[in-house]
């Protein structure tokens, strides 16, 4: 069962109650503001994460708690096990995000929690326990979508007006779109196939850089950057995918499989098996890391272009917004700098753990 809040009484009211009352109030002399204060939750994927966030924007409280280390361990997300994890520790996270923000439940204005897009078992754990603590606490529901969720965020850290383009890369997401307000979105490309953080999450693993003292507790995505930067990517030349493509598509499939034709002739060249670390795997790394640079970049210049030519941008200072956990990559960050310099556009990124699955992002 939920218990979230357990009141000292009713004529004694605990002093967590009354400074979370007192919080929820934002004094000016001779004015008296009700701050909307609303409790999010995040479960699509494999973070279980929850946060308050007032309506100004300021964090009052958050958790997490990242399933990572279990799935590198079996080789990717098995979403039975997501989900066991999530049942495992909702309520801590959401206990705990509560506790830091010193807000009694009672005194949330609403609850909101991703509905979509994601892995169903996974999000059904977040909405069971939103709708039982909803229900229980009788404050309203907001369904919560993650794209439009990663996509806005860059609002909490950085005063950015509509239109603007987000580009999101993660392990599970990747699109380039034109927001034009709070849930209008006007979708300009996707992956056709897998999303860049799954392509790096399976390079890393057929390089087993599990194995590899520096990477052992990294994602990915983050091993192939740590990685990247003691190769030379220009060991193998790839040309990058979709080179035609007269859209903002993306494709991802393609590079994974003609890297892993390189690890196959690279392990025979150094006579190891599957499962042992190649003597290459630095440059492996390096060149997979710049040719999903260049393709990200490529794709994003099209869509810069396609929103200028038709005035769905400002022609100077438009904002570029990427996020999602591959947006947290430097390398590929500067090379977008690099494009938004050339275009005269402007780059936002939020901090890495805003780039990340969050509870920020859904209150
Ligand atoms: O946004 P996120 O936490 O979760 C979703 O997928 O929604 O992103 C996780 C993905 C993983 O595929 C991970 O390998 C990748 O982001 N990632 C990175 C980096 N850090 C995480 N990819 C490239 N460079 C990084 N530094
Ligand atoms: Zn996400």
């Amino acid at each position: 069962m939920l218990i979230l809040n357990k009141t000292a009484g009713v004529l004694k009211p605990s002093k967590r109650k009354v400074y979370g009352f007192l919080r929820s109030f934002n004094f000016h002399p001779g004015t008296l503001f009700l701050h909307k204060i609303v409790l999010g939750i995040e479960t699509s994927c494999d973070d279980t994460a929850a946060a308050v966030v007032d309506e100004t924007g300021n964090v009052l409280g958050e958790a997490i708690h990242s399933q990572t280390e279990v799935h590198l361990k079996t080789g990717g997300i098995i979403p039975p096990v997501a989900q066991q994890l999530h049942r495992e520790n909702i309520q801590r996270i959401v206990q705990e995000a509560l506790s830091a923000s010193s807000i009694s439940p009672s005194d949330l204005s609403a609850i909101a929690t991703t509905i979509k897009p994601g892995l169903a078992l996974s999000l059904g754990v977040g909405l069971s326990f939103s709708l039982q603590l909803v229900g229980q606490l009788k404050k309203p529901f907001i369904p919560i979508h993650h794209m439009e969720a990663h996509a806005l965020t860059i609002r909490l850290t950085n005063k950015v007006e509509f239109p603007f383009l987000v580009l999101l890369i993660s392990g599970g997401h990747c699109l380039l779109a034109l927001v034009q307000g709070v849930s209008d979105f006007l979708l300009l490309g996707k992956s056709l196939d897998i999303a860049p953080g799954d392509m790096l999450d399976k390079v890393a693993r057929r390089l087993s850089l599990i194995k590899h003292p520096e990477c052992s507790t990294m994602s990915g995505g983050k091993a192939i950057e740590h990685l990247a930067k003691q190769g030379n990517r220009f060991h193998f030349d790839i040309t990058p995918p979709l080179q035609r493509a007269k859209n903002c598509d993306f494709s991802f499939t393609g590079l994974q499989h003609l890297i892993n034709k390189i690890i196959i002739q690279k392990e025979k060249e150094e006579g190891i098996e599957q499962g042992q670390i190649l003597s290459s795997a630095a440059d492996i790394a390096a060149a997979v890391q710049h040719t999903t640079a260049c393709h990200i970049v490529k794709r994003t210049h099209r869509a810069i272009l396609f929103c200028k030519q038709r005035d769905l941008l400002p022609q100077n200072n438009a904002v570029l917004v990427a996020s999602g956990g591959v947006a947290s990559n430097f390398y590929i960050r500067r090379a977008l700098e690099i494009l938004t310099n050339a275009t005269q556009c402007t780059l936002l990124c939020p901090p890495p753990r805003l780039c990340t699955d969050n509870g920020i992002m859904i209150a």
